[in-house]
């Protein structure tokens, strides 16, 4: 194996939800300069990944990916770059395009540069018939299109370990709750944009029933779990490391609600459910983290009054 081209990061689908929190959090620990920003679109308006390099990149393009890290001297890249479930199941063969076809580009550049790869999964991966408290192990038979992508991700990940010996990692993100840059068209996006439309609006229409437990994380939470499993040593990880449970909240979005509500005064909420309810119906409550716990000691710190706090504050300004 060659040494990788040097030790800068790449960052695929860098102006996404999690892109623009990651983005400046690997900015703070390496420096801006040795964090490349990129995405397929430009990326104005973006203050957090503006203040560094920035690429357009397709993922779709492998020779580009190779030849970005060559001369910049990547030596990591975090691959954020997929379309989510609400977008993904309108347009089933764009969603497998981008998904897996962008996964296999940077993983082809990963082995010919001797690259580390982050490549995250999704809650996504289980179906209706895993257990609603979805263990590590729990089957992997998902019902949307999103989610076999993020199944197929998974083995690619686990295939170039295996075969060609890239470090890769992942974990399964539940909904990721955020306010520097918008959901980006997910099931879980009614737990963003109920924030929004609390404090601009003071009444917000959501797409699910209130009875409706998903598991999620403050933003704050993903990026530390993202970085501590990148710090981890190999050795320490098993054969879960491409796709790992961690541990994290569970709330219906009644809950989510009351507690809003009990900050906000005056908000009110109705509930519409859309084609989305099926997504979230298919997918578990909860999840066990206990292996991430146990593999590489991860634990949030955010509960559910917290994040309110947090996102209640953030979008304020205060
Ligand atoms: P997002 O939709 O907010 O951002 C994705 C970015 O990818 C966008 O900026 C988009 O412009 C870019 N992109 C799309 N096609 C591209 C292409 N061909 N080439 C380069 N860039 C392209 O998504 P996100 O919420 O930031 O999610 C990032 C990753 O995390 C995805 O793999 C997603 O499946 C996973 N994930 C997210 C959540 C969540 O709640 N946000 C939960 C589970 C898993
Ligand atoms: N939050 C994501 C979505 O709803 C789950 O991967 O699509």
């Amino acid at each position: 194996m060659p040494d990788p081209p040097g030790d800068k990061v790449l960052v695929t689908g860098a102006l996404g939800q999690i892109g623009t929190d990651l983005v400046q959090a690997l900015r703070e620990r390496h420096g801006s300069d040795a964090v490349i920003a990129s995405d397929i679109r430009e990326s104005a308006g973006n203050s957090s990944v503006e203040g560094g390099p920035f690429v357009i990149l397709d993922v779709l393009d492998t020779d580009g990916i190779s030849s970005i890290c060559q001369s910049e001297g990547v030596g990591t890249i975090y691959h954020l770059a997929a379309l989510l479930s609400a977008v993904g199941e309108r347009d089933p063969d764009l969603c497998r395009r981008i998904n897996v076809g962008g996964t296999i580009s940077v993983l082809e550049a990963a082995k010919e540069c001797n690259l580390r790869v982050y490549s995250p999964s999704s809650i996504a991966v289980f179906g209706p018939d895993s257990p609603k408290h979805a263990t590590q192990d729990s089957p992997l038979n998902p019902t949307t299109v999103y989610g076999e992508t993020k199944v197929t991700g998974e083995a690619l990940a686990r295939e170039y370990l295996e075969r060609f010996n890239v470090d890769t990692r992942g974990i399964r993100y539940p909904g990721l709750i955020s306010y520097k840059a918008p959901a980006g068209g997910g099931t879980t996006d009614y737990a963003v944009e109920i924030f929004h439309a609390a404090l601009n609006e003071g009444h917000y229409q959501c797409f699910v029933r209130p009875d409706t437990r998903l598991p999620m994380l403050y933003i704050d939470d993903a990026i530390n779990a993202t970085l501590s499993l990148m710090d981890s040593s190999e050795d320490d990880l098993g054969e879960s490391r491409v796709g790992y449970n961690i541990p994290c909240l569970s709330f219906s979005a009644g809950e989510l609600v009351d507690a809003i509500s009990d900050r906000v005064q005056g908000f009110t909420c109705d509930f519409v459910p859309d084609v989305r309810q099926e997504y979230a119906d298919s997918w578990p409550d909860s999840i066990d983290g206990s292996l991430a716990e146990e593999e590489w000691d991860w634990t949030p710190k955010y509960d559910l009054a917290s994040l309110v706090d947090e996102m209640l504050r953030g979008i304020s300004g205060r």
